[in-house]
């Protein structure tokens, strides 16, 4: 028997095994307009298909400045939920749990999608806004980001407010579980970084401070976000820079977000500062999962470079997390789960339909 493949639950929702899609930006919504098109439903539900647990979404926009690029996924406007439902319906045929990444790029966002072949931001005749870029501060990234405008104390219970509406959304679009991202240097990571918020105000300062903007927008999501179904938050548990976030701060976040109603902390890391020397290599981020489970006492998720099925097993038996995400090799390999279940030995959840191929 394979722990990977053995089923996990989070409040009401069952996954069949403790295998989920990565949250990866395709940039591919043509018209700008951030709703679901032909390409999401494929590219996701063919993920299900591929016999993971969970398939999660692109990040998501809560509003059309908080876009990476002009291209990104968006849940600001009622418009784009009947789309996303239509992707949603797909990936659960598939036997997947669908979950929506909810995001706000704060002072990374207006750029070009990356194949674009121009460098630094959108412009307005390209869709862009960069003008209209917000951070925490108003300092930029880096040369070839915006110079954000800081954000006024009282637009912030405004932001907590657009999150909780993309989140009715994403229930109405009959998603199972979301995902609040406040990793990778974006909004919400870049006010819980000592690094990048340097505000003075009641969002500033100390770690009581510097977490509220988070703390707010999970306490609107979970508000409206049905009681049955799981939230998660992904965290950027390192920024991997002596005097920044770190592993100690993420655990102890981490405690304060289970008691409010999150269900799983994904734990990724790095993106907040530009010069930050990060050394990947496969599980590299994984002692971060393991320490938010064990002294956080929260069901945790692990993420990067995990490539292998028994690497994938190894993470799960030994009780260092309890989801694994995987990001690129599912852009390689659509069917990695089924190929990695027969590999360990558990039976491959193919699709009925394919069942005379494989005898
Ligand atoms: C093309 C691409 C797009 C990504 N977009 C997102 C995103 O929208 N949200 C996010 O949290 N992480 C994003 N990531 C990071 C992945 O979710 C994942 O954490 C990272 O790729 C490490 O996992 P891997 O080594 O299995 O690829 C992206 C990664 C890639 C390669």
């Amino acid at each position: 028997m394979t722990r990977l493949f053995e089923p996990r639950t989070l409040r009401d929702l069952t996954l069949r095994n403790r295998l989920a899609m990565s949250p990866m930006c395709t940039y591919a919504c043509e018209a700008r307009d951030g709703r679901a098109g032909d390409w999401h439903l494929q590219h996701l539900a063919s993920r299900a298909y591929g016999g993971l647990g969970l398939v999660l979404s692109e990040a998501t926009a809560i509003e059309p400045r908080g876009r990476i690029s002009p291209e990104d996924l968006g849940l600001w406007e009622d418009a784009q939920v009947a789309p996303l439902r239509r992707v949603s319906r797909a990936v659960k045929a598939g036997g997947a749990a669908f979950g929506v990444q909810l995001a706000h790029a704060g002072r990374k966002a207006s750029s070009y999608r990356p194949w674009a072949g121009r460098q630094g931001l959108a412009a307005v005749t390209d869709g862009g806004w960069p003008d209209d870029v917000v951070g925490p501060t108003d300092e930029a990234f880096s040369g070839a980001t915006a110079l954000p405008r800081a954000l006024a104390g009282d637009e912030l219970p405004r932001l907590a407010q657009a999150f909780a509406a993309a989140a009715a959304r994403a229930d109405a679009a009959e998603v199972d579980v979301v995902e609040i991202h406040a990793a990778h240097g974006y909004l919400l990571h870049s006010f819980l970084s000592p690094l990048t918020n340097r505000r003075s105000d009641g969002y500033g300062g100390d770690e009581a401070g510097r977490t509220r903007a988070l703390l707010e927008v999970v306490d609107a999501v979970r508000a409206v976000w049905p009681a049955g179904k799981p939230l998660f938050v992904r965290l950027s548990a390192s920024d991997w820079v002596p005097e920044g976030w770190d592993a100690d701060a993420t655990v102890r976040l981490a405690r304060v977000l289970a008691r409010r109603g999150v269900d799983l902390i994904d734990c990724s890391s790095g993106g907040a500062a530009a010069g930050a020397r990060v050394v990947a290599h496969p599980n590299y981020q994984v002692g971060f999962a393991e320490r938010v489970r064990r002294e956080a006492s929260v069901a945790s998720g692990a993420v990067g470079q995990i490539a292998d099925p028994r690497q994938a097993e190894a993470i799960v038996a030994e009780g260092r997390a309890d989801l694994v995400l995987l990001g690129r090799a599912l852009l390689r390999d659509p069917y990695w789960a089924l190929h990695a279940a027969a590999s360990l030995g558990a039976a491959p959840p193919w699709p009925t339909q394919y069942g005379w191929a494989i005898g």
